[in-house]
């Protein structure tokens, strides 16, 4: 009898316990608001650190591909798939209960060499159709969502002078939208974009949503990749945007969100991938450590945005980090190759910062 209580009263407490480290993540702090998503790198999607492995299974419950599904990685030549990595993502999302967002369909960059020398509209949407069908069908029902086009308006919201809109014409953007909603009728689609709290590039971003809307596609949402600053953009600009894109009726997700801590290149405003700058010590501040007033004014910034997605939750349906931890994010090399970043939620050795505690709070009841 005595014996019974005790292995009751130890069971209750494990359980107690668990349930404890439970709450402690973001997933489960962010259920019934918004999805919590990362991007993982192809050792990530492999398991190759464990400790990396567990903190992306407790604490996010959407996963994308850093680089593994654009189309130079995936398809990178007309007859050639590579489907391992993604193949290992799709069985991780399943393994750990978490959604796949596949990123990206069409997009100029990380670009298979094929499409360039895609010259007739009958050759180029062969090839756009053979994409899509290939890679949104080999996932058919296993995908959340969809960047169907990535970054497809420039600054001043024009259209990008892409291979497929100098051969298609801006038609390419429906054909997009049509072939994949053909291809996984389940899947949420989206358009996702850098610098989409500029006014110009907003305007151009909803002007061509409406034309594909009009055109009778399907477009679900629109991703807001958040590639942002400590002070830039205002919270102002981006609930503005929010609402904005929300008022095409669609949903909006921040989809790429990572703050920059380092001073800014003169040379490069936003997230255009082909652009670059020189790394100088004046550019590199904090290669032996961030000072404690910067890793507040990061934890307040997370908070404020956090905040200001909560009040909109009912739009937001998910919102991304770009990378687990602060050693192998991207933003380490861009604009500027080998500066030390800090622009994540977990350090270099893992450990949950500020900022992370700074957004879990926002959720204690
Ligand atoms: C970046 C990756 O993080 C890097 O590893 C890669 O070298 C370049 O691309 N917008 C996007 C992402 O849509 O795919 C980009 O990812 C960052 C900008």
């Amino acid at each position: 009898m005595k014996l019974n209580r005790i292995v009751l009263l130890s069971a209750m407490l494990v359980t107690a316990l668990a349930n404890t480290t439970f709450a402690q993540s973001l997933r489960s702090a962010y259920d019934g608001a918004f999805l919590i998503g990362t991007a993982l790198s192809t050792n990530q999607i492999l398991e190759k650190d464990p400790v990396q492995a567990a903190l992306v299974a407790k604490e996010f419950n959407a996963l994308t591909a850093e680089n593994d599904m654009k189309s130079s990685l995936l398809h990178p030549e007309e007859d050639v798939y590579k489907w391992e990595i993604a193949d290992a993502l799709y069985a991780l999302a399943e393994k750990t209960n978490s959604k796949v967002h596949g990123h990206t369909l069409i997009w100029h960059s990380q670009l298979s060499r094929f499409f360039r020398e895609k010259k007739t509209k009958e050759d180029m949407i062969a090839a756009m159709t053979k994409h899509i069908n290939a890679v949104a069908g080999r996932y058919a029902g296993r995908t959340f969502s969809w960047d169907v086009v990535n970054e497809a308006v420039e600054g001043d919201g024009s259209l990008r002078k892409s291979v497929f809109l100098e051969v298609l014409g801006e038609d390419y953007l429906a054909l997009a939208f049509k072939l994949a909603a053909a291809a996984d009728p389940k899947a949420e689609l989206y358009y996702n974009d850098y610098s989409m709290t500029g006014v110009e590039k907003r305007e151009g971003v909803i002007r061509m949503v409406k034309k594909i809307q009009e055109s009778g596609a399907k477009i679900d949402g629109i991703g807001m990749q958040g590639h942002w600053g400590l002070e830039s953009p205002t919270l102002e600009e981006i609930e503005t945007s929010i609402l904005a894109y929300a008022a095409l009726g669609v949903k909006v997700s921040i989809t790429e969100l990572d703050i920059d801590v380092l001073p800014n290149p003169r040379n490069v405003s936003g997230a255009d991938i082909s652009q670059s700058a020189q790394n100088t010590a004046a550019l590199n501040p904090y290669v032996n450590g961030l000072p404690d007033e910067i890793k507040a004014a990061q934890a307040k910034r997370y908070k404020d945005i956090f905040a200001l997605f909560l009040k909109h939750k009912s739009i937001i349906s998910r919102v991304t980090v770009w990378g687990v931890n602060d050693g192998n994010s991207w933003k380490n090399n861009f604009p500027a190759r080998g500066r030390t970043n800090y622009p994540l939620l977990f350090d270099r050795e893992n450990k949950p910062k500020e900022a992370y505690y700074s957004i879990l709070e926002l959720r204690k009841k």
